[in-house]
């Protein structure tokens, strides 16, 4: 018997996201439009947790019998004190947004950045190997992307930060995974000549400033790759003149949709109807 099968005789499974605000995630949207063309009866809830609520949560999960979570801003970091186990990948990017519980034992995982790395590759980029990329932004994002990034073999990793110890320190941090340096801001143009994929991981150019760019497009090589987090709008401005230069350009939508299609195969065995789920958040945001 497939996981899929044994899950639609087990009765009803409970789902949810914990965040703080919560009111705005696109995921109950998503993953009950998935859950729904699986065939499996099951409800995935908004939870609008506080900072000091966390811990209580959690345990609440554990009694409810929650077969998983996704966790948002604030709690990725945080969550992880919490859980009887973390995968390699939220382990050493050091934040969780998917838990599984199995009967009672709680596992974190890290699906942004192999979401972000499938949704590239489907898009935009079909190999990697080989490839130099330039990532703006050492924040928490960041972090999960260069990560992934990583492991697809690229020839070297530019991360650019404003403030260039923190590039410095996840480059420092994962030389054993791939060539990694860290850049300021103002030493883009030394670089961006050799670059075949730039992605802005940066809030820069999110709704509702969406005139702004972490990067001017004059100096970006034509028919490059251009890829955003953002995906309110769905192409920012950087995408938006990226892609008037002849670059290919790649938003955040796919990254959202992909994390959230991997969460929902820990929690099912299952393959996710990716399909599905972006018409789902699509209609949601028109
Ligand atoms: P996230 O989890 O979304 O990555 P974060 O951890 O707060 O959020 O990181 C935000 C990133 O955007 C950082 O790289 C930050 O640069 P600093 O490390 O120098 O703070 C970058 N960032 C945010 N606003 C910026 C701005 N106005 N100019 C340049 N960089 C900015």
């Amino acid at each position: 018997e497939s996981n899929l099968e044994m899950l639609k005789n087990t009765g009803a499974i409970l789902l949810g996201v914990i965040g703080d605000p919560i009111i705005h995630s696109k995921s109950p949207v998503m993953h009950q439009a998935a859950l729904q063309h699986m065939g499996i009866q099951g409800s995935y809830v908004p939870l609008h947790v506080i900072p000091q609520a966390l811990g209580d949560t959690i345990q609440a999960i554990r009694t409810l019998g929650f077969r998983g979570l996704n966790v948002t801003l604030p709690h990725k970091v945080e969550v992880m004190k919490y859980l009887d186990h973390l995968d390699e990948t939220a382990s050493r990017i050091g934040a969780v947004n998917t838990i599984v519980n199995d009967d009672g034992v709680l596992t974190g995982y890290n699906t942004d950045g192999i979401g972000y790395v499938r949704s590239l590759k489907d898009e935009a980029v079909a190999d990697l190997k080989g490839k130099t990329i330039l990532v703006i932004g050492a924040g928490g994002a960041s972090r999960g992307i260069v990560y992934a990034l990583a492991k697809e073999k690229p020839e070297r990793i530019y991360i650019a930060n404003r403030t260039v110890a923190k590039a410095a320190q996840i480059a420092e941090e994962w030389q054993d995974l791939a060539d990694i340096q860290g850049i300021g801001m103002e030493d883009i143009n030394d670089y961006i000549q050799g670059v075949d994929v730039l992605i802005n991981t940066t809030s820069i150019g999110m709704h509702p400033r969406i005139d702004e760019m972490s990067i001017e497009t004059a100096c970006i090589p034509a028919g490059i790759v251009v890829s955003d987090l953002i995906y309110n709008p769905l192409k920012t401005r950087l995408l938006l003149e990226s892609e008037l230069k002849g670059c290919t350009i790649h938003g955040g939508l796919g990254m959202f949709i992909n994390q959230g299609a991997i969460a929902l195969e820990y929690w099912t065995g299952a393959q996710a109807p990716v399909d599905v789920m972006r018409r789902a958040v699509l209609k949601s945001m028109a």
